[in-house]
């Protein structure tokens, strides 16, 4: 998926014969891509002049502002940033859905996961819990982590014998706010979401569906935008960072991939969106290829005494 396609959400206000939308002028666009980029990394053209009016356009109507670089300066100087937080909710796109390109899946379950297990065999060997690690760095509305908790069910006769951490975080609190409650509509669960699936780890309710609590006690989410800190977030043996780093640019996205090779185990698994790739940015990652899927993982390490 492209750029431009992943960027068409349905408007937030697509302007009424008795109200129309208000339109943006390129210095206010400008004004706004520069703010975005600050408070979120994202890099959005200036040419897409409609996205800030259909995302924005209604915002500065409510808060009775008479233009977009009104808003703009509200939120340079509103020291809460609920105004920031507002336009980061506005103008992400959370666009996803449950089991994601089917065979990154069928990876975590047949060669991932077995292999962060035989890894951490000398937990076992000590009778201590074997750790697994896994973190969806933008994981929107929940549907990719959720997924990698009924994969971990699925293949995990009893959970006894690991120690069990799933977190999704993203910069949206109102896409993490629908992670965290974990009600789905029919429609999001038919995009992806194997009836079987539905019927086990689902039950109805009223016109939507919840996701069951042992599923839902599986994963934290927590709010975090991936150009903050990772100080005390520890490693993690397998991170998912899939359609999110096509917002950025070169320069944030090594920026960005500097920093999850610091909070990636040595032997630990990063995976992408199906159509992002790393040449040239992060010389630190090397591909692999397995089950028709491309996964990175740290280089080694060499040094005058050989690999490390
Ligand atoms: C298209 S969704 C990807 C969801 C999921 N990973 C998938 O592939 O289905 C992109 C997500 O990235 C989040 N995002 C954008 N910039 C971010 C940042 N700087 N920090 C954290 N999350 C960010 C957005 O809020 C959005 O929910």
């Amino acid at each position: 998926m492209t750029y431009d396609t992943l960027l068409h959400k349905p408007a937030v206000h697509a302007g009424t014969i008795d109200s129309p939308m208000l339109k943006i002028h390129p210095a206010e666009c400008e004004q706004l891509v520069e703010y975005i980029r600050d408070i979120s990394g994202m890099d959005i053209p200036s040419s897409k002049t409609y996205l800030f009016e259909t995302r924005l356009g209604k915002m500065v109507g409510d808060l009775g502002l008479s233009s977009y670089q009104a808003l703009h300066d509200l939120a340079r100087t509103d020291k809460t940033h609920s105004l920031a937080q507002q336009i980061i909710d506005a103008i992400t796109t959370n666009e996803t859905l449950f089991f994601r390109d089917e065979k990154v899946f069928d990876l975590i379950r047949y060669k991932l996961v077995p292999d962060v297990i035989d890894n951490r065999a000398g937990y076992a060997r000590k009778g201590l819990p074997v750790p697994i690690r896994i973190w969806s760095a933008a994981c929107a509305t929940g549907q990719e982590i959720y997924s990698v908790a009924m994969v971990l069910k699925d293949l995990l006769p009893s959970m006894a014998p690991y120690r069990i951490y799933l977190l999704g975080t993203d910069i949206s609190a109102k896409a993490l706010a629908k992670a965290s409650a974990g009600y789905f509509s029919s429609f999001e669960l038919t995009r992806g979401l194997p009836c079987e699936k539905r019927n086990r780890y689902f039950s109805p309710y009223g016109d939507k569906w919840k996701i069951n609590d042992e599923i839902r006690a599986m994963v934290s989410f927590q709010k975090m935008n991936l150009f903050h800190s990772f100080s005390g977030m520890g490693r993690f043996d397998l991170i998912l960072l899939r359609n999110v780093a096509i917002y950025f640019n070169r320069e944030m996205k090594k920026k960005l991939f500097k920093k999850i090779v610091t909070v990636l185990e040595p032997d630990g698994f990063l995976l992408l969106g199906a159509s992002e790739s790393l040449s040239d940015i992060c010389p630190d990652l090397e591909p692999r290829r397995h089950l028709k899927t491309i996964f990175y993982q740290p280089r080694p390490r060499v040094n005058s005494n050989g690999p490390k």
